[in-house]
């Protein structure tokens, strides 16, 4: 079964101004779907034509990078919509409590996740994600994921220029304020809760 763009789960204006729908017709219609089609052409009529989207993402790592880049950014990209929410909402107590835990307060995790996303040198993600059960903010590169990493990745922010450039320029760090302010808190809840990594949808 190919894999298919998948919709926004948000109308592409509800996070204007941090996130345009401009931006969301390239992003998602354009990049996400390049993404999406080079993954498909890649294992058309091979092996992994009938494998999970994480599956193809393990199989490829190290082996092939072009598919794993492709494959691992079709990933990226469904997990960084779902991170996203017009109405960021809370998070579950247990959340909370392992975010007081690990940064001191949800501020003290906003200006982290702030913090290494504008140090991030170059394209990549920075993530908040589970090990073991503690919290950590990580940094992928390019299109690098932690779908296949061990943790349990609970929100992601897209650091590429495509994701930022023409609603904030070349302002990193403005576009990460914004958007830290529409992560999705119940999403990375119910990721947290289920305990193992979030799944792209067939
Ligand atoms: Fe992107």
């Amino acid at each position: 079964m190919p894999f298919k763009l998948i919709d926004l789960p948000f109308a592409a204006d509800a996070l204007e101004p941090a996130i345009s729908a401009e931006t969301f017709s390239y992003h998602h219609g354009k990049h996400h779907q390049a993404y999406i089609d080079k993954t498909n052409a890649a294992i058309e009529g091979t092996e992994l034509a009938d494998k999970s989207l994480e599956e193809v993402i393990a199989a490829a790592r190290g082996s092939n990078q072009g598919l794993f880049n492709n494959a691992a950014q079709s990933w990226n990209h469904g997990f960084f919509w779902h991170s996203l929410a017009p109405d960021s909402g809370a998070p579950s107590d247990e959340l909370a409590a392992m975010i007081d835990k690990a940064f001191g307060s949800r501020d003290g995790l906003a200006k982290q996740l702030a913090d290494r996303g504008a140090g991030h040198f170059a394209s990549g993600w920075v993530w908040l994600a589970e090990k073991g059960g503690s919290l950590s903010i990580e940094e992928t590169h390019d299109g690098d994921t932690l779908a296949d990493s061990g943790f349990n990745p609970l929100l992601v922010i897209d650091l590429w220029e495509h994701a930022y450039y023409l609603d904030h320029q070349n302002k990193r760090p403005a576009y990460l304020d914004a958007v830290i302010g529409k992560l999705d808190w119940g999403f990375a809840s119910d990721n947290l809760a289920r305990g193992s990594v979030w799944t792209y949808p067939a």
